[in-house]
């Protein structure tokens, strides 16, 4: 094999499908004035483009409820791409971007200027190109607009996104499964998680499987807990009535972050293709325990209930924080803390893996530097660019033995061309033009995170108070670690005052 082919195999293997160029593509996103279009999906639309991913002939027709000109609407994607993209709308590649955009006023029963739009962009491409919807618009207008999509005769052929929270629970899951189901087959269907698109979530799968050192001790027998940390300095950033309907546990903890606990607690798949792949995510969610209340907790930062269209006294959590448990083989008994939240003191995206503590402590331990309940950690820093670090005890230099906090660390942005990536989003969209369903959730993997979130969602705890800018409600987020101990925010300064003797 020669060595490009030998690299095209792996490619394969790896799902990195960048260097493939997608067919033409006609791409619909609902809800184009939205805030997800505008932060999101047109600034990464053009990041596509700039770097010469885009497919060699396109039309992107915006559409929403308002009534815009294909001019309003490639100002407000310029405007858009500015604000928020990291590529800049100017020279010829804007200038050519801007060319492709069109828009089409529609809802579900006001179709025809859409189909309109849609045939103009098909007769402009030439040929039959794709047809790609992406369904940037409220969880509550997923099912009609699916539905149209089909009583259109749009359907056939054409492939579609659909965002998160897909349902709200799991007799809502199966009937919006139903109702796709009912229009597309299975494999048009591009349910996105855009954490599955990120750089730092993807490298866990090469962290654990490409390297011959960390996997034989990524199990019950050395580690002794795992959590996935997503705390948030922002607020609800206007988004009141989407938020106060939907809470830090749908938004974030049953799709997010079980999708990332998917990735840490999978066993290794055959291949990375997306039959493989999704088959063992799925065999991660069949084995999670249903989650018991008395392990969750959900709190409320204070001045919630004022914020522009949350309802007054609501019962709606900004922050949630769950046990996991994996009942099999490799994890049985380790726990999963899952936490994310609104207000919060940083803003953060942590994987961390506790191990065991040594069966033996024979060095003189400084407590700050080792708490108890705190042994060696490995610290997956997910946000972009994200970074990854091992936390050990070294002997500090001098005469006596003191053991001191160490640290080896791994930073994407150090080691590799930041240029060359992709955000979360920007990849999945290629990825969904390419037709790769590896990084996008299925009908079944989805009804079952449901399905183990209903003893919750049946017998919600009660709301907890806490000042934003802090960690979340004390003392009940410590309760539920015990006697582990949250990886963020650090063990804080170390203090002369709190050496304890080795043991004899
Ligand atoms: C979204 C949530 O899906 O993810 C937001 O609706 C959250 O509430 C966001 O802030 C976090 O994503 P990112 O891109 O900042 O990692």
């Amino acid at each position: 094999m020669t060595s490009s082919a030998r690299i095209e195999a792996l490619a394969g293997r790896m799902h990195v499908s960048a260097t493939r160029r997608p067919d033409n593509h006609v791409i619909v996103v609902f809800g184009a004035t939205g805030d997800l279009a505008r932060r999101k999906l047109l600034p990464g639309l053009f990041h596509l483009a700039a770097a010469g991913l885009m497919p060699d002939r396109y039309q992107i027709i915006g559409s929403s409820r308002r009534e815009l000109t294909g001019e309003q609407f490639a100002d407000l994607a310029r405007q858009a791409v500015a604000e928020f993209g990291t590529s800049k709308p100017t020279g010829a590649a804007w200038q050519a971007f801007r060319r492709r955009l069109s828009f089409a006023s529609a809802d579900t029963v006001r179709t025809l200027s859409l189909i309109e739009a849609i045939a103009a962009a098909e007769r402009e491409i030439g040929g039959t190109p794709r047809r790609l919807f992406h369904l940037a618009i409220p969880p509550s207008a997923f099912e009609p607009t699916v539905t149209a999509l089909g009583a259109t005769g749009l359907a056939p052929g054409s492939r579609v996104i659909i965002e998160k929270p897909f349902g709200t629970d799991l007799a809502s899951a199966r009937a919006l499964n139903q109702t796709v189901h009912a229009q597309f087959d299975e494999s048009q269907v591009f349910r996105i998680d855009h954490f599955l698109g990120k750089e730092s979530v993807d490298n866990i799968l090469a962290f654990r499987f490409a390297n011959g050192l960390f996997e034989p001790v990524w199990n019950r027998k050395h580690i002794a807990y795992v959590q996935i940390d997503v705390p948030e300095t922002l607020s609800i950033e206007g988004r009141g009535g989407f938020y106060d309907a939907t809470g830090a546990y749908r938004d974030m903890i049953v799709t997010h972050l079980f999708q990332v606990l998917g990735f840490v607690a999978m066993e290794p798949p055959t291949s990375f293709d997306a039959r493989h792949l999704r088959e063992e995510t799925a065999k991660v969610f069949d084995a999670l325990r249903p989650l018991n209340p008395r392990q969750v907790v959900r709190g409320q930062y204070a001045g919630y209930s004022g914020e522009p269209g949350v309802a007054p006294g609501s019962g709606t959590e900004t922050m949630a924080a769950v046990r996991a448990e994996v009942d099999n083989w490799r994890w049985a008994g380790i726990p999963f803390f899952l936490r994310s939240g609104k207000r919060l003191a940083a803003s953060r995206q942590v994987i961390t893996l506790g191990f065991h503590e040594p069966p033996l402590r024979m060095f003189p331990a400084h407590r700050t530097h080792t708490p108890t309940g705190r042994g060696n950690e490995i610290v997956i820093d997910f946000a972009d660019p994200g970074s990854i670090t091992t936390g050990f005890l070294a002997k500090e230099p001098g005469a006596q033995v003191r053991l001191g906090a160490a640290e080896m660390t791994f930073r994407y942005a150090d080691s590799f061309q930041a240029a060359n990536g992709l955000e979360g989003y920007e990849r999945l969209l290629l990825e969904a033009m390419l037709g790769d369903q590896s990084l996008f959730t299925t009908a079944g993997a989805i009804e079952r995170l449901w399905e183990i979130s209903a003893p919750l969602l049946d017998d919600l705890p009660p709301i907890q108070p806490y000042a934003a800018g802090t960690w979340g409600p004390q003392p009940a987020l410590d309760h539920l670690t015990a006697p582990y101990h949250w990886h963020l925010p650090g063990a804080g300064a170390p203090s002369p005052a709190t050496e304890t003797p080795a043991p004899t």
